[in-house]
């Protein structure tokens, strides 16, 4: 089993956004997947309430119950944990990257993030994480991104490959529980989140598909604390 952690002590960089893809294209792909919400504001629970598929599973937890939750989804033959984090939560979001084999830190290229990613940084090094800042909410044009690629590579982070771009779709298709590559399966979004997911297993040296993983025809269930 692979923990993939999603932090950024700012909110709105993106968190909640990138988990919730990320955990659905990892179901379409097959493999038993668990997003575990770990914000009180319970953001990504709300969305699989609204949402008619049933999977990919949702538990909303306090944090004080993350290393039983993981064991309970380790037993469950669950192939990826996605967590979802909560701002200003410096303790969780520590807790987070240590069970994580990797942490995505989700920022906008804009002044306001660049300037607050540093705490974010600094914390998840105090962790020892495996990070990676992935560049969110991008626009169409401009050498904005690569201005903020850089000036977060000089924070001494790595910067995803993979950018996600400000697109409508990422915000809409969450309304009624879905995401961007199942309202536009041919979209542009729907192309960005199977190249980050892809990355994101390469990263986690996770197979992509369930082609490669033993298969158990066994998924978690919904479950909500
Ligand atoms: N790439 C994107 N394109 C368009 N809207 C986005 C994008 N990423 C996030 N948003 C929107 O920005 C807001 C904050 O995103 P969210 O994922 O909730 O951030 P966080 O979980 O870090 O607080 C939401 O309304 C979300 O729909
Ligand atoms: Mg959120």
């Amino acid at each position: 089993m692979k923990v993939l952690a999603l932090i950024n002590q700012k909110g709105g960089s993106g968190k909640t956004t990138v988990a919730l893809h990320i955990a659905t294209a990892a179901w379409q792909a097959g493999l038993n997947t668990l997003l575990i919400d770990l914000d009180p504001q319970t953001s990504a629970a709300e969305w699989h309430d609204s949402r008619a598929e049933e999977f990919p599973a949702v538990l909303s937890i306090q944090p004080t119950r993350l290393q039983k939750a993981l064991q309970t989804a380790a037993e469950s033959d669950t192939h990826l944990v996605v967590l979802d984090t909560a701002p200003h939560a410096e303790s969780t979001a520590l807790d987070a990257a240590r069970a994580a084999q990797l942490v995505l830190i989700p920022c906008r290229p804009a002044i306001m993030d660049l300037r607050a990613v540093g705490k974010t940084i600094d914390l998840l090094k105090l962790a020892g994480a495996n990070a990676y800042a992935v560049l969110n909410a991008v626009p169409p044009k401009g050498s904005v991104v690569t201005e903020a690629a850089e000036a977060i590579e000089n924070l001494g982070l790595p910067v995803c490959p993979v950018r996600v771009g400000q697109r409508v779709a990422y915000s809409h298709s969450l309304i009624d529980g879905r995401t961007a590559q199942e309202m536009e399966p041919e979209g542009k979004a729907a192309e960005e989140v199977q190249q980050l997911y892809k990355w994101t297993c390469a990263q986690l040296g996770m197979p992509a598909s369930t082609q490669e993983h033993k298969r158990h025809g066994k998924q978690v269930s919904k479950r909500t604390a």
